[in-house]
């Protein structure tokens, strides 16, 4: 007989990516115990009200879009950071929004995204062998002994900033920063001048032009709250489950469990076996939850994967995060996409072109070119459009920052320009006008099928 689902039953199961060499597994456990006592990050209804959103992607109602740091940090912690990111993640949702003519569900990596699984257990520097740095929640980035140590009091630390991320980005939400009246002013002092902007500036006319001629027909902010507010969610990937663990309460209102640690959790490439622990906790959570899906993944798992995780195939209950690279995307995702099809799975289908593309120049930075980003956007669209299925959402690593981490882009950022302004703690991100110009590929790609809908409609 199985047992029941319980939010530590993952802690007989083996766990890959979870650091086991703490000094002090007693401190750890009164860290989460004071953590299981803390308030809920977010609540269940907002949960369930993100997983109604997501169910409205998979049956190719509305576009998800998903995107924010590798990891955060707790160097990089700033209110002007926030500002960025959550300005960009509303551009990019403006150009899609329009393009696409439907809503776009918006996630943020934010609030909570710090464990980190990492390809090796060690790092090795000038014969100097210590462990990788994992995320801020675990250890430290600078190189020695003292810093790469797991420290337990860093998850209360990810809590704390978690929570005030959370509070600024509810305030920007619904007082007043995000009102459509304000798109104009959204625009960032150092796109200016790019081509991005110029068609930035006109998509925002246009809509101003029609928030006018809404007006005059009474249709105003005051009467529409849409108009003057947005709805963020938070995700991060469900890696360190102890913390996870923490945060997971039964709901008052269903007595269902919820992990309140943020609305969304994803379980990673790297931690996805079917009898393994992170499976194991995600099936018992009610949140929507999502799983990357890498080159490794055969259709036979994923259906396997797709039964344990969303039994009773609820509409937004699980989103699939193709992640292959753009010279892997064309092989491997029909096949994936077929057997979802063939086995009826409702299933949100989203593209993170990040992780599949990324490579290390001689100079030693890891770096991802603009080019094959795009590319296997393209590819995740075309292939899915063939296969009669929703290209429903995009995952992106990036920031509001003027970064130079990913080559290339409409102001082409060269290898020689790596080292100037390249600041994140994991992996390369978009900068802002990168990230804009993918939205705009996107939105193009989205339009096309609305023209395409309405042409047959017509005919
Ligand atoms: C990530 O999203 O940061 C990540 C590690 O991705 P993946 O699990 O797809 O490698
Ligand atoms: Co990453």
């Amino acid at each position: 007989m199985t047992q029941p689902w319980t939010p530590s039953q993952w802690r007989s199961l083996p766990a890959k990516h979870i650091p086991e060499d703490y000094p002090d597994a007693d401190k750890l456990a009164e860290v989460e115990k004071t953590l299981s006592g803390y308030p809920p990050l977010v609540f269940a209804g907002e949960a369930r009200k993100l997983k109604a959103h997501l169910a409205k992607v998979s049956r190719g109602e509305s576009f998800l879009l998903q995107g924010g740091d590798c990891a955060e940090s707790f160097a990089e912690f700033h209110p002007d950071n926030l500002r960025d990111m959550f300005r960009v993640l509303m551009q990019m949702a403006v150009v899609m929004t329009y393009g696409a003519g439907k809503p776009v569900v918006k996630v943020g990596r934010i609030a909570g995204q710090f464990g980190k699984p990492r390809s090796s257990p060690v790092e090795v520097r000038d014969g100097v062998t210590l462990p990788s740095y994992r995320g801020d929640n675990i250890n430290g980035m600078a190189f020695d002994e003292k810093s790469r140590t797991p420290n337990p009091k860093r998850l209360l630390k990810a809590y704390g900033q978690s929570a005030s991320t959370l509070n600024l980005l509810r305030a920007f939400s619904t007082g007043g920063y995000a009102d459509l009246r304000n798109i104009h002013n959204w625009t960032l002092g150092f796109v200016s001048g790019s081509e991005q902007t110029a068609k930035y500036k006109e998509i925002c006319d246009k809509i101003t032009d029609a928030m006018e001629f809404m007006q005059a027909c009474g249709v105003t902010p005051e009467t529409t709250p849409q108009m003057a507010q947005t709805e963020l969610y938070t995700s991060h990937e469900a890696l360190l489950l102890g913390y996870e663990q923490a945060m997971t309460r039964i709901d008052s209102t269903t007595g269902r469990w919820y992990d309140t640690s943020a609305h969304l959790l994803w379980i990673g490439d790297r931690t996805r076996q079917l009898d393994g622990a992170h499976v194991n906790f995600m099936s018992g959570i009610e949140n929507p939850i999502a799983m990357k899906c890498g080159p490794t993944l055969e259709p036979d798992d994923l259906i396997r994967l797709t039964d344990k995780l969303n039994p009773k195939n609820e509409p937004g209950r699980l989103t699939l995060i193709a992640r292959f690279g753009s010279d892997k995307a064309a092989q491997h995702l029909p096949r994936l996409a077929q057997a979802i099809q063939r086995e009826g799975k409702a299933v949100v289908w989203s593209c993170d072109p990040m992780h599949g593309n990324t490579l290390k120049t001689n100079s030693g930075y890891k770096t991802r070119p603009f080019d094959r980003i795009l590319s296997e956007v393209q590819t995740f669209m075309d292939v899915l459009h063939s296969e009669n299925c929703w290209p429903g959402g995009v995952h992106f690593e990036m920031t509001g920052q003027n970064v130079t981490e990913c080559l290339g882009g409409a102001k082409a950022v060269t290898e020689e320009d790596l080292s100037s302004r390249y600041h994140t703690h994991c992996d390369p991100r978009l900068n802002a006008d990168q990230a804009l110009e993918l939205a705009f590929l996107i939105a193009e790609e989205l339009k096309s099928y609305r023209l395409e809908d309405a042409a047959r409609l017509a005919g």
